[in-house]
């Protein structure tokens, strides 16, 4: 029997050896798509390729796509359990030819397969068309040499394609199984065509047009092959199981899920036992490609299935996690195929334990307030909208939980009062936001956010994206248009630039469509996640609905991505070196740099500093994968990781995790565990480099590290050893001898600028006296006067100047005026001891600076020493100290 990874690998081998290329499956949140939720096809990924927007080397492709189906349009998720061929989470089988081979080769191709590689019996095959196409009629004839009865003309939409309201499409041909006679159901086109018997294994879409926007159709450059098979199918159908859940792949996870249940998959526990496989799936794929449980969007259609699936684990008697406990069957079974799943297998079984654990809080109290609401029902009754709503608001029952857990009692749900029920909630909380104060003034925000919903955030996992404009605000209020040339404010239904927060600064980037463009120049988060990307439009005109291309400054997030993964290893080190009183005040994480505030009381020595560097360094070189995690709050404070005090946190927490202790018994013990919403780089390696550029104070208690890394970092370290060789350049000296050549140097200087002083004391005493009428030494009174003018000598010299010359004396009066270089003037008077009962210095020399047209002075009786800014009057100060002297003489 062939397993499913064989018929997936058969179905690839063989479009492989007939010259297509193996491309992997894209991702479940469409990048390029900005309408569809998740990736419902195998051709979302190929969108732009057949509009001719995207060209590739190799013309044709084959891939396994994983596909979901459930929220949005195609929404299954309801009939998960109850039939044999739904599922949210399906793999999607497809050929491609891009251009290059239509419909007889599609045909042939798909004939030969089926028949041949497969070996399904030609006589248990038939197919369909579109009415009017005759071409493919005749082609099944042909090659596959069906008989006319088993070609079925189908005129409905059936048998034309459409991968949405807009994009390819064309009319399609499918290939249907006949299970045989025994089982109920006509063939396609039938009346009772819904039967089981006829089973559409493949759908061959002749890709010709592209649905327009405004309703016309233009054709693609070139005709295109698009098909789908859905891997469930065709294998229940090898493995001759009519049941999609009889395939081994479903076996073995409801074998799983039997064994942690203790609960065998027979009687009304079947149908919890496939819900449970179904859902592990779809699950455990969104998680692996970046979807994390949530109230909004992508996130609550997850949280949705999640919370179905643990219902019907409850229905088997689980009381304990047990969802979570099925992750390694499911890695077993498909991990193989999509490597992706178990590099996150981690992730999604904390993510699943953590729901089931939140969720069974309020499950058993939910489903007790049921079971009352419902027990004077009988079959066919309705639950009344306000319980249901209860039930969602207070319990967190997602509304068709409730549905699904009253299907098996033949009960429905009034869902007109759900709605009315929710619709009043919100009416309530529009009169709060549009109350006063803070909340009055992103009045805007919130009615936005009311109206649209919180804005899905892609940039973990990618850096561009395509979204449709759900909002537009220029001064303060909605437009339904932005002008080239204005600027304003878009709002979108998914984003990949980051909205500042965290102080991880907001992305920048562009918006555009054809013949548009916003230069998005910074991006903030309004209203608790509506995404606001502010900037101008450069080209066009924006109005809400168009379909945008959006990306982001890859460089520039790059460079912020290292900078905030830096932020939390040098945090780590400052705690190490420092000790654990280091707290976080605040954080700037911008492109350029990052800069970290903490607590701490004291400067921190460069010894210090360089030990933060050693020991971050040591862990980018480690270049271990950063793990972010979702943990409950209590949980994750209480596992180490780091919180802000005072923050206000949700129940539920984004964790980022990176490096590990360095050391022997190291590897186990995380490094660095932080709450945190910023976006990190893959792994540490990618930081590069950190260097600490500067440290300060910011204010009593608190002080601030800035750092580089990366390209910075290097170019900064580049900067300074580039200046250090300039350094030893000039000093000529090899760089390994600059410090002590410089040291060297400011010891000669502090040493000759000592002897210069020396010098010029003794020339200017030495020198012939200028002022005071030409007499160096001259008595005034009765008492010894000397006046001197010298040039540019400083006032502590001057002052030892003048006890030279008082020494000289031995008595008498001494003023000295210094004529510095800027014009001014310094001016110091002595007085002998014996001499300072009846002279005061201070007297004296004020008498001397008012001459220099300067005011005061101060000193001692014997010394005293004053300024002013006019040197060219240094003899008419000694003059008038001389005949201040002969006044008080
Ligand atoms: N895109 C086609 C489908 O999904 C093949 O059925």
């Amino acid at each position: 029997m062939s397993g499913v990874n064989d018929i997936r690998s058969q179905f690839l081998d063989y479009f492989a050896r007939e010259g297509h290329e193996i491309a992997p499956s894209s991702s479940l949140v469409p990048r390029n798509d900005p309408t569809l939720m998740f990736t419902n096809a195998g051709m979302v990924q190929f969108k732009n390729v057949f509009t001719g927007l995207e060209t590739r080397a190799i013309p044709r492709a084959v891939t396994a796509q994983k596909c979901v189906r459930a929220g949005g349009k195609h929404n299954d998720l309801d009939n998960v359990g109850y039939t044999a061929r739904h599922h949210t989470f399906f793999e999607m089988l497809g050929n491609f030819s891009f251009g290059d081979y239509f419909k007889d080769r599609a045909i042939e191709l798909a004939w030969t397969l089926v028949t041949k590689e497969f070996g399904l019996p030609a006589e248990r095959l038939l197919a369909t068309v579109y009415a009017e196409d005759d071409e493919a009629f005749n082609l099944w004839k042909k090659i596959a040499g069906l008989p006319e009865d088993r070609i079925i003309r189908i005129p409905t939409s059936d048998n034309f394609w459409q991968m949405g309201d807009t994009g390819p499409c064309g009319p399609c041909s499918e290939i249907f199984f006949d299970h045989g006679e025994n089982i109920p159901g006509g063939p396609p086109g039938s009346p009772d065509e819904d039967g089981d018997r006829f089973i559409e294994i493949w759908n061959l879409v002749f890709m010709q047009f592209e649905q327009q926007p405004g309703g016309e159709r233009i054709p693609l450059p070139k005709p295109s092959i698009d098909t789908g098979m859905g891997l469930e199918r065709i294998a229940a159908v090898m493995q001759g199981v009519h049941d999609n859940y009889d395939i081994d792949l479903f076996r073995s996870l409801i074998a799983a899920s039997e064994e942690v249940t203790g609960v065998p998959a027979s009687g009304e526990q079947e149908v919890s036992h496939k819900v449970i496989a179904d859902h592990l799936r779809a699950t455990s794929f969104l998680i692996a490609d970046g979807v994390m449980p949530s109230n909004e969007g992508r996130g609550y259609v997850l949280r949705r299935i999640m919370r179905r699936a643990m219902r019907h684990a409850h229905l088997l008697g689980a009381r304990d996690p047990v969802l979570c406990r099925l992750v390694p069957a499911l890695v077993r079974e498909m991990g193989r195929a999509y490597p992706e799943l178990g590099r996150a297998e981690e992730m999604i079984t904390e993510t699943l334990e953590l729901e089931e654990q939140r969720f069974r809080r309020t499950l058993d109290r939910g489903l007790a307030l049921l079971d009352e609401a419902t027990e004077p029902l009988d079959e066919g009754g309705t639950l009344d909208g306000e319980t249901a709503f209860k039930l969602y608001d207070t319990y967190g029952f997602p509304l068709d939980l409730t549905q699904d857990a009253l299907r098996g009692r033949g009960l429905t749900v009034d869902v007109e009062s759900f709605d009315a029920a929710m619709e009043r909630q919100r009416a309530e909380a529009r009169k709060a936001w549009a109350g006063s104060g803070e909340a009055a003034v992103e009045t805007v925000w919130y009615a936005v956010k009311d109206r649209v919903g919180a804005t899905d955030f892609l940039g973990y996992e990618t850096d561009a994206a395509e979204a449709i404009v759900t909002a537009l605000v220029a001064d303060g209020k909605e437009t339904d248009r932005l002008e080239a040339g204005t600027s304003g404010a878009v709002v979108l239904n998914q984003t990949p630039f980051y909205g500042e927060s965290g102080g991880q600064v907001g992305d920048t980037g562009t918006i555009s469509a054809p013949g548009v463009r916003f230069r998005v120049t910074d991006t903030q988060k309004k209203a608790d996640g509506v995404f606001v990307h502010l900037g101008t439009v450069e080209e066009g005109v924006l109005v809400p609905e168009l379909a945008v291309d959006l990306s982001i400054d890859a460089a520039r997030r790059a460079s912020i991505r290292a900078n905030h993964s830096a932020t939390h290893l040098v945090h780590a080190a400052l705690r190490k070196v420092l000790g654990t009183h280091v707290a976080q005040k605040g954080s700037l994480v911008a492109p350029d740099r990052l800069r970290f505030d903490f607590s701490h009381n004291k400067p921190i020595s460069a010894e210090e500093l360089a030990e933060v560097e050693e020991i971050s360094n040591r862990i980018v070189l480690q270049n271990d994968r950063v793990a972010t995690r979702l943990m409950a709050l209590e949980d994750a404070v209480e596992a180490g990781a780091m919180a802000l005090f005072g923050e206000k946190y949700a129940d539920e927490v984004r964790v980022v995790a990176m490096g590990h202790e360095p050391g022997e018994d190291g590897r186990e013990k995380t490094y660095s565990m932080e709450l945190c919403g910023g976006t990190h780089v893959g792994r540490t390696g990618e930081i590069g480099l950190v260097t600490v550029v500067s440290e300060s104070a910011v204010s009593a208690g608190v002080r601030r590290i800035e750092a580089f890394t990366a390209d910075q970092a290097r170019r900064y370290l580049e900067d300074q050893d580039r200046r250090l060789r300039e350094v030893a350049n000039v000093l000529k000296v090899s760089v390994a001898d600059v410090v002590e050549r410089a040291a060297a140097l400011a010891d000669d200087k502090r040493r000759l600028e000592r002897e210069l002083a020396d010098t010029r004391r003794k020339l200017a005493l030495a020198g012939p006296a200028e002022a005071g009428g030409g007499e160096e030494v001259k008595t005034v009174g009765s008492v010894k006067f000397m006046g001197r003018a010298v040039e540019g000598i400083g006032g502590k010299d001057l002052k030892g100047l003048v006890d030279d010359a008082k020494k000289q004396l031995e008595s008498g009066i001494v003023v000295i005026v210094s004529r510095a270089d800027d014009g001014k003037a310094g001016i110091v008077v002595g007085v002998t001891k014996d001499l300072t009962g009846r002279f005061n210095a201070v007297d004296l020399v004020r008498a001397g600076s008012e001459a220099l047209g300067g005011k005061g002075g101060g000193g001692r009786p014997d010394m005293a020493q004053a300024g002013g800014p006019n040197s060219a009057d240094a003899a008419q100060a000694i003059a008038a100290v001389e005949a201040a002297v002969a006044a008080a003489g």
